[in-house]
């Protein structure tokens, strides 16, 4: 097993987490196998991402503990028998696997109910996250009495904030690691734009998309979106044979075997040009991306560039004659989200939406920037003040959506700031959002990886060469 770090570096993560509480045990939970159908016909095994980060090893059934006052980690995991050697191979020792990420203390599985089980009685707190699995919930009302409806609601919210403040930071070595998931995303995203032609389906960009990264030892780190219907936001189907005329919204990113996530996606015509509509629009999205990619820096609040690239929607959208009045105020109204309804990023990392498990507050928002209320702007997962070291995704949008449209007209929603009549010419026309992955630093920002067409002029030109 070959891990992406030193053993000093989870040594110094998990003796940095042991701060963010003042005592008792920190209790991080690894992942078990899924059974897709059956018990043994598993999903492919994903470790839990913050037992990655501190302990780093990809494999079911690890219970890692540390202990607060004695400063002292512990793995927990059965060692495998003869039986298990027949269908698996031979295995490291758990005591093996403890030496190579730096942990002195292991054990199987049973000693860690105990360990957690004593610590309880004693009085002493189990810090833990919230869990995402059933079966990880379970372990907390196994081992700790908590009721599975509370497994939630229970977890700390000291050591929610200590591993966010340490995860949110990428280190040198972890951004390496992220470029190579965006370096093996580019190819896939070139692939799909050179393969796309009018007669060939979805399915096919999908499954190149896919191949594509596991050929290059990764996997894709979520479910592709590969569709000429963009204006669904999270569209996961892949039904549709391409025709001439139609866009292709392209959002798929590569996980590294590090399990470090790219996230991108381009927008491109089924025709090796795009149409003077679609030229437009793409356009307004682009402007408003690299806007923002411009602007980047620490100290900035996310929340201000989410609305500066729905200001730049607007302006655009009112040179075409489809939006009007103040932009500001239309902005401020929320009168954008019609266009562009979802938020313009999100944190990065082990996670394509980094940390998610933890809750989205805790990652994105904090005492000084609350998330807004305002529907569009409401999905917007990062709001708070940026820090060097993050890495962060920026992904506007223009989709346009004929139910939405259809709703807010026969409303009469902001008459005064959108030209109804006028998006009678763009009711079939889908969707384009264009996303990268940028790496904040003191005075600037770096988008991460190579570079992957991204103006209409390199678009087209990858599509008809
Ligand atoms: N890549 C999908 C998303 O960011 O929601
Ligand atoms: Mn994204």
């Amino acid at each position: 097993m070959l891990l992406p770090f030193t053993s000093e570096t989870y040594s110094q993560r998990r003796s940095e987490l042991l701060k963010s509480v003042t005592s008792g045990l920190i209790l991080l939970l690894g992942n078990e196998e899924v059974g897709r159908n059956y018990k043994a016909n598993i999903y492919e095994f994903r470790q839990d991402s913050t037992f990655l980060y501190y302990f780093g090893i990809e494999q079911p059934n690890l219970v890692g503990i540390l202990d607060v006052e004695e400063g002292t980690a512990h793995l927990f995991g059965n060692d495998i028998g003869l039986d298990d050697i027949i269908w698996t191979g031979q295995q490291p020792s758990i005591a093996d696997l403890g030496a190579k990420v730096g942990v002195e203390h292991t054990a199987d599985i049973a000693a860690a109910g105990e360990m957690l089980q004593k610590a309880v009685q004693q009085g002493r707190s189990v810090h833990y996250l919230p869990p995402y699995r059933l079966r990880n919930a379970h372990k907390l009302e196994q081992w700790l009495d908590v009721p599975l409806e509370l497994a939630q609601s229970n977890a700390s919210i000291a050591l929610i904030k200590g591993v966010v403040a340490q995860r949110s930071i990428k280190s040198e070595a972890e951004i390496t690691e992220m470029e190579r998931a965006v370096d093996i995303t580019a190819v896939i995203h070139k692939a799909l734009m050179r393969k796309a032609r009018p007669n060939i389906q979805e399915a096919l960009l999908a499954g190149i998309a896919k191949g594509t990264a596991v050929g290059m030892n990764g996997d894709l780190a979520y479910p592709p979106i590969v569709t000429v219907n963009g204006q669904t936001l999270h569209n996961h189907h892949h039904h549709n044979t391409l025709q001439s005329g139609q866009l292709v919204l392209v959002d798929a990113g590569a996980e590294t075997t590090s399990r470090y996530a790219g996230d991108i996606t381009r927008t491109f015509p089924v025709d090796d040009t795009f149409s003077n509509q679609q030229k437009e629009i793409y356009n307004i999205v682009l402007d408003a991306e690299t806007s923002v990619i411009r602007m980047l820096r620490a100290g900035l609040a996310y929340r201000d560039m989410h609305i500066l690239a729905a200001a730049r929607i607007v302006e655009g959208l009112k040179g075409l004659g489809l939006m009007k009045g103040d932009t500001n105020e239309a902005v401020a109204a929320g009168a954008h989200a019609l266009f562009f309804p979802h938020g313009l990023g999100h944190h990065i990392g082990l996670d394509v939406h980094d940390m998610e498990d933890l809750g989205e507050d805790y990652v994105g928002y904090d005492e000084h920037i609350r998330r807004s209320k305002q529907f569009g702007t409401a999905y917007l997962r990062l709001g708070k003040q940026l820090q060097a070291g993050n890495v962060i995704t920026v992904e506007p949008g223009i989709y346009f959506i004929p139910e939405l449209i259809d709703r807010w007209q026969s409303e009469g929603k902001f008459t005064n700031f959108i030209n109804y009549n006028a998006l009678d010419a763009y009711r079939d026309f889908s969707g384009i959002r264009i996303e990268d992955n940028v790496l904040i630093t003191e005075n600037s920002s770096r988008v991460l990886g190579d570079p992957i067409p991204k103006t209409v002029a390199e678009v087209e030109a990858l599509r008809s060469a």
